[in-house]
């Protein structure tokens, strides 16, 4: 898939995912207090938070680091970033600032960085490891990267049967190893190996648990279809009635896993970091 696909992609997804922000960062709570402490996210510092979306971690971040640090949140869409300008304003954050353009082509000036965030974004690049040389490039010898990604499909079943779904009434096949996928950087080892030929060491691993609560599986439907952007892309060229298809079985999917207390899903990420060595 070429950047330009990918940039639409998620312009497409952009006020879905805006939309269900609180949602989502609710659910990546834990992860992403555990991304923020190990990338030493602290008062003061000076942060690049890639893949950033809508921001909720860029604002995270922003409050950590204070009026002393700054925060420099990238992404691929301009709408996402026009929502992290929009929040940070309306949150009174003035210690944010957004760059535009895919990860992989970052041009950042050497060592200019304390630490550098991906929640969710590294597992999508076309080129991760392209990226993450941009990232070691830009980091200050010893600091830190700490990036969330998905584990596997068998640990995060309501999503890995959802894309099952669409993947099948689209024709088309799961990413193989080594291509862009929510579960590509899953697998245990690849993260890792990952960081390590990106010239980073000290890789640091914790397996991190985010069940997702919703009010209904009617209701993670709707977030699915608006905000995935992964999910949207799957199925978006497909004819309206293979498209209506898919999402009914997807409904009937998503009600498995509905209790009397409402939806509730396993979810599991990896938390990564490692060092720029000096
Ligand atoms: C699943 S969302 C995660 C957003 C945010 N980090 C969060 O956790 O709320 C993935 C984000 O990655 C961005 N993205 C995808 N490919 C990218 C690339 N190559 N470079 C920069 N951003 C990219 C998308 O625009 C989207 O905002």
């Amino acid at each position: 898939m070429q950047q330009a696909e990918i940039r639409q992609q998620w312009e497409g997804a952009a006020p879905g995912w805006a939309r269900w922000e609180p949602t989502i960062a609710a659910w990546m709570d834990p992860a992403t207090k555990a991304m923020l402490a190990m990338a030493a996210v602290d008062e003061g510092a000076r942060v690049l938070d890639l893949a950033c979306g809508a921001g909720s971690q860029t604002l995270d971040a922003a409050r950590r680091v204070g009026p002393q640090g700054s925060v420099v949140a990238g992404d691929i869409s301009d709408t996402m970033l026009q929502h992290v300008r929009d929040n940070a304003r309306v949150a009174g954050l003035a210690n944010v600032a957004t760059l535009a353009g895919a990860a992989e082509d970052l041009d950042i000036a050497a060592d200019s960085f304390d630490a550098v965030i991906c929640r969710l974004g590294l597992m999508l690049f076309v080129e991760p490891a392209r990226a993450l040389a941009a990232v070691r490039r830009a980091l200050r010898p010893q600091s830190k990267v700490a990036v969330v990604v998905f584990t596997t499909p068998a640990r995060n079943p309501f999503m890995a049967k959802p894309m099952q779904i669409l993947l099948h009434h689209a024709g088309k096949t799961p990413p193989s190893p080594g291509q862009p996928g929510i579960f590509s950087l899953g697998p245990p080892g690849v993260l890792e190996r990952l960081l390590a030929d990106s010239g980073f060491v000290d890789v640091e691993q914790r397996l991190v648990e985010v069940p997702l609560h919703m009010s209904s599986a009617a209701e993670t439907l709707t977030m699915m279809k608006e905000a995935f952007g992964a999910y949207r892309a799957v199925i978006g060229d497909c004819p309206e009635a293979v498209q209506a298809a898919a999402w009914v079985e997807v409904a009937e999917t998503l009600r498995t896993f509905e209790a009397p207390t409402g939806f509730v899903a396993p979810t599991e990420v990896l938390v990564a970091a490692a060092v720029k060595p000096t």
